[in-house]
């Protein structure tokens, strides 16, 4: 940071009100803000956490669309329960507001209004898609075709996810409507472009020149954008959902989302603080910083930024963009709709009083520099191997040292020898380190010099051995003791921003009231105050809890399996008597075990009528257990050249038929049938 800033807005990406927020949100967007923020108050500098829900677009209407309900109750539903997990995982935002507020239409609107009575936009009327079976325009998410770039055949009428371009849904090859499927036609429409080409050389300037210290992947994508040319951007769509177009004959027009979403964090600041939020926008001495997810950056640093020039009266631009990459879990893309996701909600329902280990793991996993993943095992040990391991156990010594000696009290340090001098100096180090990285966003660095205080601590208790010494040199315990006690307080604050909820059960323990960052490393407690009992700041978690976490997730997998199942091509045709060829036959299972050393097969055998039973071999161990087919009647064929499986000879082959979830069941009669039946 080149320049003294008197006070620090942050805003964190509205997210959609379609679902629950997931880890990807969190570990890309408002852990990292929120880190940030603490930070700051702990360092004394004066911050506003700006939080909101993004409460229109067209991710919404589709949800409300598909359950049969209005985009209302869609968005109160899902606001109310992102507003409660952000608070349960104790993101600490100053206002956590929506866009269906009164006061946030009416920023909106005026903001348009004065771009709009500036002459700050195109007017222009043009051909779009419309849909007329569902009586209304296509445009972003309702409509979906081939990409015209990488020829994705999924690609959205405002984004192609596969290549990563921003299109216009009338560049789509193909379209098809996302509401009845229907094959859009052309029709005109009217509506007002932001054109950003204008503001172009100033935004290269700005941000080309002006701010090379941006992360690489966001000043990369502002680069090639503002190579490729800047277009006008239309910013009102023809949609119910939204807020109104406040200009004489525009009805059924509203802003579009991604004009109205990012004026949110004006609207936001307005109502948290009503006298002074312009402060906070227009003072150059208010450092601006938007924390977003990738798939966000050219509207937060290209479009917002133009629409901020052009309004003017100002407004300040953001000095930083720390934009993350995706995170993935197990492996795969995280997605709302597949609902492959770790849900807030359900974390803190299925892991209470653990918020801050989901923050850790997802802090030190952090998706900072390029896409990572989340898996369930990587959590399970960074908490037992880590958290419980280094940082509570450590801490739990010194507590219970601090009783066993000294009653509880912080005892008075003597001489320092060179190891304790060592301890102080290590700290000294750490906290530089990792003020550095926390300023420059770099937070998962910041987390490892965090986590070096505890690990330094556990090293200076096995170096001076307190408990060895204690009967020769108790005034050499006290000393080694108030030490540890100092590092357990540098803990405390070092830890705040990344684990509240520890840090603020450890400063209760040590008696500290006030954390600051300006203690970090040096000696906050004095000797004489009592501390309170150890507590078990971390517990192991064990592999049972791990296990249900990833056998959910196998659930999802197969549900998902079956929802996108199709069936294959069907087989070139035959003739009925082709077909009579086959002998198929009902049986009924008299025996059933396994085939030794093979985890697949089962060796039945069938009553077929003869009198002689039959056996036959199938590949549907992991399917069924043996006694279960007991009794049962199956369909079999009854003329297929006997084969060896495993040293047994199979006289025929039973049919089932294979889910897509890799489930399986044999077919069956409905009713009991002589065995050696015919099936035709
Ligand atoms: N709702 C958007 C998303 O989830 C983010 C909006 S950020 C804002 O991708 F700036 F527009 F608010
Ligand atoms: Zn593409």
């Amino acid at each position: 940071m080149s320049k003294e800033y008197k006070r620090t807005l942050i805003t964190t990406a509205l997210p959609y009100t379609n679902g629950p927020v997931h880890i990807g949100h969190l570990a890309g967007v408002y852990v990292p803000a929120d880190i940030y923020a603490r930070y700051l108050r702990l360092a004394g500098r004066p911050v506003t956490l700006i939080g909101g829900s993004d409460e229109h677009g067209v991710p919404i209407t589709l949800k409300a669309r598909a359950e049969g309900v209005s985009p209302q109750d869609i968005v109160d539903r899902y606001h109310s329960l992102i507003k409660k997990s952000f608070e349960g995982l104790g993101i600490s935002f100053d206002i956590y507001s929506r866009t269906t507020s009164d006061i946030h239409s009416a920023t909106a609107s005026e903001f348009f209004r004065r771009l709009y009575d500036n002459d700050r936009f195109i007017e222009k009327e043009s051909m779009q898609l419309y849909d007329a079976e569902a009586g209304q325009f296509l445009a972003d998410r309702y409509v979906t075709g081939e990409c015209p770039h990488c020829h994705n055949p999924k690609a959205y009428g405002d984004q192609c996810e596969a290549c990563g371009t921003s299109l216009a849904a009338t560049d789509l090859i193909d379209p098809h409507s996302a509401i009845t499927g229907s094959v859009p036609e052309l029709r005109p429409t009217r509506h007002w472009y932001l054109p950003l080409d204008r503001w172009e050389p100033a935004l290269r300037e700005w941000i080309l020149e002006g701010h090379k210290e941006w992360k690489s992947n966001v000043y990369g994508q502002c680069k090639s954008w503002l190579d490729m040319g800047l277009q006008p951007r239309a910013v009102s769509r023809d949609l119910s959902w939204g807020v109104p177009v406040p200009v004489e004959g525009a009805e059924g027009k509203v802003l579009y989302v991604w004009f109205d979403a990012p004026i949110g964090y004006i609207s936001n600041t307005k109502e948290l603080m009503p006298d002074s939020w312009e402060t906070w926008w227009k003072d150059p001495e208010t450092r601006i910083i938007n924390f977003i997810g990738k798939d966000n950056i050219v509207f937060h640093c290209i479009v917002f930024p133009a629409m901020l020039m052009a309004y003017g009266d100002g407004f300040q631009l953001p000095d930083n963009v720390p934009a993350n990459e995706f995170l993935n879990l197990e492996g795969d893309k995280i997605s709302t709709s597949r609902n492959w996701a770790v849900w807030l909600h359900e974390y803190l329902e299925d892991f209470p009083g653990k918020q801050d280990v989901l923050r850790y793991v997802l802090t030190a996993n952090a998706p900072e520099t390029k896409d990572n993943d989340f898996t369930w095992r990587d959590f399970q040990a960074r908490n037992n191997n880590e958290l419980v391991a280094i940082l509570g156990n450590f801490v739990n010594r010194v507590i219970v040292l601090t009783h066993k000696y000294f009653d509880g009290v912080v005892p008075a340090s003597g001489q320092l020898e060179p190891v304790d001098e060592a301890a102080f100096t290590d700290m000294e180090a750490f906290k530089a380190s990792l003020t550095d990285n926390l300023e420059n966003f770099h937070f998962r660095e910041a987390l490892k010099d965090a986590m070096g205080f505890a690990r330094m601590g556990n090293k200076y208790l096995q170096d001076t051995e307190p408990w060895k010494v204690w009967k020769e040199n108790p005034g050499r315990v006290a000393t080694v003791i108030n030490t540890c006690l100092q590092i357990c307080a540098s803990i405390a604050v070092a830890m705040e921003p990344f684990m509240p909820f520890m840090s603020s059960k450890l400063a209760g323990i040590l008696g500290l009231s006030e954390l600051k960052w300006d203690e970090v490393g040096t000696r906050p407690l004095q000797e004489g105050t009592k501390i309170g009992q150890p507590e078990l700041l971390f517990e192991k978690i064990s592999d049972e809890t791990i296990q249900a976490q990833t056998d959910r997730l196998e659930n999802i997998k197969k549900e998902n399996a079956i929802r996108n199942f199709k069936p294959g091509e069907v087989k070139p045709e035959i003739t009925i008597e082709q077909f009579g060829q086959i002998d198929l036959r009902v049986g009924t299972v008299l025996t059933c075990e396994r085939v030794k050393k093979s985890d697949k097969l089962l060796k039945f055998s069938i009553d077929d009528g003869t009198g002689t039973p039959r056996t036959i071999v199938s590949g549907i161990a992991r399917q069924y257990a043996p006694e279960e087919l007991v009794g049962r009647q199956i369909v079999f064929v009854a003329n297929l050249a006997p084969a060896k499986i495993r040293g047994v000879e199979s006289q025929g082959m039973i049919l089932s038929a294979l889910n897509a979830d890799g489930s399986l069941a044999v077919v069956a009669p409905t009713a009991q049938i002589s065995p050696g039946a015919s099936v035709s």
